[in-house]
Formats: C-alpha cells, sequence, structure tokens
C-alpha cells in the first residue's frame, strides 16, 4: 500500500535531521521528528537502544493502551522488539521447558498463519492444534478447545493459548462473549494467553466491532484480572510497513522475574531497528485535530481502509463467480480465505506426481499466472477440497490484476471457457 506520508516524514527527518531545518514538512512532522531525536541517544537513529525499546516508545505505547482500553497500562509491562513474530517468539522460549514424552505445547487455531508451525518447532514447543468453526465464520469454537486441551494433556503439558483477532488467515473477529469464554478457559486451565491483535484498526462488518482482550478482561473483575496472565501483540506491519520491522507486546499479570528474563532475550537482538520503534511511536500517536498533517493522516488512513473493504467485496464477487469457488466476506483482518474445490486435473496430476494437490494448485498459478496464494488448511475437509489465503492489502488495481489472472488459470485448469463477461477486461472487476 501507498505509505502513510506522515510516518514516512517523520521518519525522514529523523535519519536526516537537515530537513528539519528547512520547511521541506509541515511544521507538526519536524516536531514530532524533534521530540523523537530528543528521545534517542546522542539524538541520532544510529545508536543503539535499550533491549526493551526506546522508554520514550514503551510509555507512548502504554498511554495508547490506556486510552484505548480505559485501563492502565504501565510502561514497563510494555516490550519492543523487531516485529511481533519476534516477540511471540521471545514469549514462546521462555515457556519452553518441557522435553521428551512431556513437551511444552501451545493450542494453536486451524488454520493459523503459516509462520507459526515453524515458529513453535524453532523454540522445540509442540502444536496442540484446535479447530476454528467453519460453519460459524472461523469462530472459536469453545467445546473444541476443551477437547484439545483434554487430549493433549498426558502427551505433552499445553501452557499457553494462541489466538489471533481479527484472524489471520480466516477475517474473523471475536465478540465480547466469545473473548470472555477464551478468557475463562484460559484461567480454568491455568493458560498464559497469547493475544495477537496485529489487525485491531481493521474490522468491515457493521455489526462487528474490535474488543481487546486486556479491556474485557479487566470488565471481568478482578478474579480475571488480577490472575490471568496474557500478552498482546501489535506490529508497524499492520500499516503495510512490514520492512521497518518493529512490533510491541503488553504482559498483563506477568511478574518480574519473568519481565526480566523476557528483557535479557530481548538482549539478544541488542536493539530492535530504531526507525521502527520511532514509527510505532507515530502509528498509535497520530496528528490531532488541529495538527498541520492531521487531514492527509486521515484520508491516508481511511483509504487504506476503505481499500481493505473494496478488495474484499471485489475479491468475493469474483471468486464466488468461479465454478467450484466460495469466499465468505471476513469481518476485518487483511485477508481472504476462499475455499476451493480443485480442478480434477490437479488432483490427477497430483496424485501421478506423489504431491500435494493444493500446493500443487498454487504452484501452477505462480508459474503460470506469476500469482502467489497461500495454501491454507485441507483439516477437516474432504479430499480435493482446500481453502487458500489471499491478502487484500493491496492496491486495487493490483487485486484485480491478480483476480483477472486466477480467473483465467482457474477455468483453463478446469478447461472449460469462462463465460466471456467474466475474463475479459470488461469482466466484474470493472462494473
Ligand atoms: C496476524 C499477524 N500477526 C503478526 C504478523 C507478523 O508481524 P510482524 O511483521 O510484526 O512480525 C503477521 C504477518 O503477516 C500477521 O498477519
Amino acid at each position: 500500500m501507498k505509505p502513510v506520508s506522515f510516518i514516512r516524514q517523520v521518519l525522514a527527518a529523523c535519519i536526516y535531521p537537515e530537513l528539519l531545518e528547512n520547511q521541506t514538512f509541515p511544521v507538526d512532522v519536524r516536531q514530532r521528528a524533534q521530540t523523537l531525536l530528543d528521545a534517542c541517544e546522542e539524538r541520532s537513529v544510529g545508536s543503539y537502544t535499550d533491549s526493551s525499546g526506546l522508554n520514550h516508545v514503551r510509555q507512548s505505547v502504554a498511554e495508547f493502551i490506556t486510552g484505548r482500553d480505559g485501563v492502565p497500562c504501565s510502561a514497563s509491562n510494555v516490550f519492543i522488539s523487531s516485529g511481533s513474530q519476534r516477540a511471540l517468539m521471545v514469549m514462546v522460549k521462555l515457556i519452553a521447558s518441557g522435553e521428551g514424552d512431556v513437551p511444552t505445547a501451545v493450542l494453536t487455531p486451524v488454520p493459523c498463519r503459516h509462520t507459526l508451525p515453524m515458529l513453535l518447532d524453532n523454540a522445540g514447543v509442540s502444536l496442540v492444534p484446535y479447530m476454528l468453526d467453519k460453519d460459524q465464520g472461523w469462530a472459536v469454537d469453545m467445546s473444541e478447545l476443551h477437547r484439545a486441551v483434554n487430549n493433549a494433556r498426558g502427551h505433552c503439558q499445553p501452557k499457553a493459548i494462541f489466538i489471533s483477532n481479527p484472524g489471520n488467515p480466516t477475517g474473523h473477529v471475536q465478540g465480547r462473549k466469545s473473548i470472555q469464554d477464551v478468557i475463562r478457559f484460559a484461567s480454568a486451565e491455568r493458560l498464559l494467553l497469547l493475544v495477537d491483535e496485529v489487525y485491531q484498526e481493521y474490522v468491515f462488518e457493521d455489526a462487528a466491532e474490535f474488543s481487546s482482550y486486556k479491556k474485557i478482561l479487566f470488565e471481568m473483575g478482578p478474579m480475571y484480572s488480577d490472575t490471568c496472565e496474557m500478552v498482546s501483540f501489535h506490529s508497524i506491519s499492520s500499516l503495510g510497513e512490514c520492512g521497518l520491522r518493529a512490533g510491541y507486546m503488553e504482559l498483563v499479570n506477568i511478574g518480574p522475574g519473568v519481565k526480566h528474563f523476557v528483557d535479557t532475550m530481548l538482549c539478544t537482538d541488542i536493539s530492535t531497528p530504531v526507525t521502527g520503534q520511532l514509527a510505532i511511536d507515530v502509528m498509535i500517536n497520530p496528528p490531532k485535530p488541529g495538527d498541520s498533517s492531521y487531514h492527509t493522516y486521515m484520508k491516508e488512513k481511511e483509504h487504506i481502509k476503505d481499500t481493505l473493504k473494496r478488495n474484499c467485496q471485489k475479491a468475493c464477487e469474483v471468486l464466488n463467480n468461479l465454478p467450484g469457488v466460495s469466499c465468505q466476506p471476513v469481518m476485518g483482518g487483511i485477508y481472504l480465505y476462499p475455499c476451493v474445490t480443485l480442478p480434477e486435473e490437479t488432483m490427477k496430476l497430483a496424485k501421478e506426481l506423489q504431491v500435494e494437490a493444493g500446493p500443487l494448485y498454487c504452484e501452477q498459478l505462480m508459474q503460470g499466472q506469476a500469482v502467489l496464494i497461500g495454501s491454507g488448511c485441507t483439516h477437516g475437509l474432504p479430499a480435493g477440497i482446500q481453502q487458500f489465503r489471499l491478502c487484500i492489502m493491496v492496491p486495487s488495481d493490483v487485486l484485480e490484476e491478480g483476480l483477472r489472472r486466477i480467473e483465467k488459470f482457474h477455468y483453463s485448469t478446469i478447461k472449460t471457457s469462462a463465460p466471456a463477461s467474466q475474463i475479459n477486461t470488461q469482466s466484474t472487476l470493472e462494473m
């Protein structure tokens, strides 16, 4: 996506402070850059920071969370890292203690983002799957959570449950009751809650609303808010600035002894990229009404949200028109998760080559049309049915071109001519 100007301008001025001395950037950009540079050692983004992040940024995050939830957050509970994936790895490594017959395990949703199994594996932690309920738009199914934890005990030691809300790749957004149920479950089973809330700003369904786990936890009273251990993650990647590599986590009800080890683990990175840390500060503390950049900032943020919403509608429309493909509209997030009945040709070829049919379909699509989609879950689905993950956080024209190519590939694979209206450039995409 086109980067948000205010973020890039502040970063540019921090990287090249000579820009502060002229009128190239609006006054609030220069003021913000001055403030952020003052927070850096030697007023330079080229210096290391404390391993847990710049105090200034940790404080800004704490204020953002306090304002969002109406519940106090202390900067000492906020840890900045080089991406939320890194923060999650730190927490997973800290809980990994069991070995041999009783390894430590994390309850993990199926489907989940593709990097999660690798992360757990890398930390030497077992993955205990719990199926999300496809028929309920990939909601969390409490009976499935109980089944998963009960089955796991004896083979491994579940110590945490991972939740993605809004969900990657499902786009499901949990309601208040569902969050309360998960908190009660985690509390009763003494599981650490690892909550990925990276796409908290992206909720499209009118009836849905993002509620943070922290907020709901504190609404549930001291029985939970004083005891339930939780870590919540957020990231600058939510603005499409993934390459800046910065995220943060807030630790709730985690003792000082553990926090000391979190800090020690982050020391192995020496320091999170400073530009990324500053971008986090800008993300959670954007221009206010009256600031010179306010209108542009709001317009650009709205543009991202409108694009996601429009892309979601367009992609669902086009995909649902393809034979054997169905795609539910999502409630939020940046992915669609269509379901495809794989063409017979693909199934036959996969058998011949002795490979899995879903990844083969993706590979053929990539080789034939240069479109990369993620091969998703087949768990619980009949043979030949496959889910795919499609990122919609791209400019609309890029998505539309991608969809055109998917259409073309799909029809060529099923060896059926596409209805003319669907495949030419005046297709459904442009109506
Ligand atoms: C839900 C979710 N959380 C976390 C990440 C990774 O974030 P980061 O770039 O902060 O490591 C991704 C990346 O796709 C994601 O989709």
